[in-house]
């Protein structure tokens, strides 16, 4: 079978999207799947690359082809590459929001993880939280803003308490947000969040601790993984995107996360129903605030493309439950073709 690794991309996250592919392309099984890379530039030029790369223009340039409605590739040497499947370790805009889910769909090329539907909602923060809601899933209390709208700090510390986070809908790898404590701190919140986003959300901040669960689709069954805890040194607010890729000692990933057994079904049932509720297929990874003294959880976000980065927890909670990293790509892949 060929698989058509995607990487890179014109998202924020462009670059750890090449550090989770080049930890996907290195667990593929290479006698079963023939892997191309194909990297998507900043600029959203596609090439073809024969490892994964950091600077993807350095690679064969390729154009899109159409044949009998089925996407191939071509490249200027006249090579034509079909795919059986196609990898989309793309974080963010344009990878993981169902943009590219729905070209996949109409070249009809089989795809792992998620369809458009599930991409594009679990990315909007705004409409994943109100479809949990409506589920009965439990999320922090949230206001929903346009730029246009020119939210008031007063309004928000009302309904929402001091602090609050700042958060642009659409995005990931936490770039954009912020936590405000104060009025000074809410205008270069705003500031910040409006260049990636026209649209924001501000959260009530829910002194929690911070656990995230897998879930995981095999033999069409979802399964959910043991709860990890990210334990973000006191220097950081929360966890920035310093914090999670930058500054290596700045979390501590605790896998399995220490909680008693009654939460951590509750977590791994939350994650699984909220999976279900915004129609995600594949995998996913589902962040969770965990407020010990209330034994209450909270379903904070679902990401689609969960980061396969060293540093990422999806990979490290499926290793701890006995997947290597190997087959836990062979399981997503062959999950995407049948
Ligand atoms: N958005 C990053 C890659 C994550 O959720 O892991
Ligand atoms: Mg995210």
């Amino acid at each position: 079978k060929k698989v058509a690794l995607l990487y890179g991309g014109k998202s924020v996250e462009h670059d750890i999207s090449i550090r989770s592919a080049k930890n996907i392309f290195d667990a593929v099984d290479k006698e079963k799947y023939q892997v191309y890379c194909i990297g998507i530039s900043k600029t959203g030029g596609w090439y073809l690359t024969d490892k994964v790369i950091n600077n993807i223009t350095q690679g064969v340039p390729l154009s899109l082809q159409l044949n009998n409605g089925k996407m191939s590739f071509s490249t200027a040497e006249g090579q034509n590459l079909l795919f059986d499947v196609a990898f989309p370790a793309l974080h963010g805009t344009d990878g993981e929001d169902g943009n590219i889910q729905g070209m996949l769909e109409v070249t009809g090329t089989a795809y792992a993880g998620s369809d458009v539907m599930g991409s594009s909602i679990a990315m909007n923060k705004f409409f994943t939280k109100q479809i949990l809601e409506k589920q009965g899933i439990p999320v922090c209390k949230y206001l929903y803003f346009t730029y246009q709208d020119d939210p008031e700090f007063e309004f928000i510390t009302d309904k929402l308490g001091l602090p609050f986070i700042i958060k642009p809908i659409n995005l990931g790898s936490s770039v954009g947000v912020s936590k405000v404590k104060s009025k000074a701190d809410f205008k270069t919140a705003l500031k910040e969040a409006f260049k990636y986003d026209n649209e924001i959300i501000a959260e009530e901040f829910v002194s929690a601790r911070e656990l995230e669960c897998s879930v995981l689709v095999e033999n069409n069954e979802i399964k959910a993984s043991v709860p990890g805890e990210i334990v973000v040194d006191k220097e950081y607010e929360f966890y920035t995107f310093q914090a999670k890729y930058v500054d290596s000692k700045a979390a501590k990933l605790e896998i399995p996360a220490s909680v008693p057994e009654n939460i951590e079904n509750t977590i791994k049932n939350l994650s699984i129903n909220a999976f279900k509720a915004v129609g995600c297929q594949g995998f996913a990874r589902v962040d969770v605030f965990y407020q010990e003294d209330q034994g209450m959880c909270y379903i904070n976000e679902i990401n689609t493309i969960p980061g396969f980065t060293n540093s990422s927890m999806f990979p490290m909670m499926w290793k701890h439950d006995g997947y290597t990293f190997s087959s836990l790509i062979d399981t997503i892949i062959t999950e995407a073709i049948y």
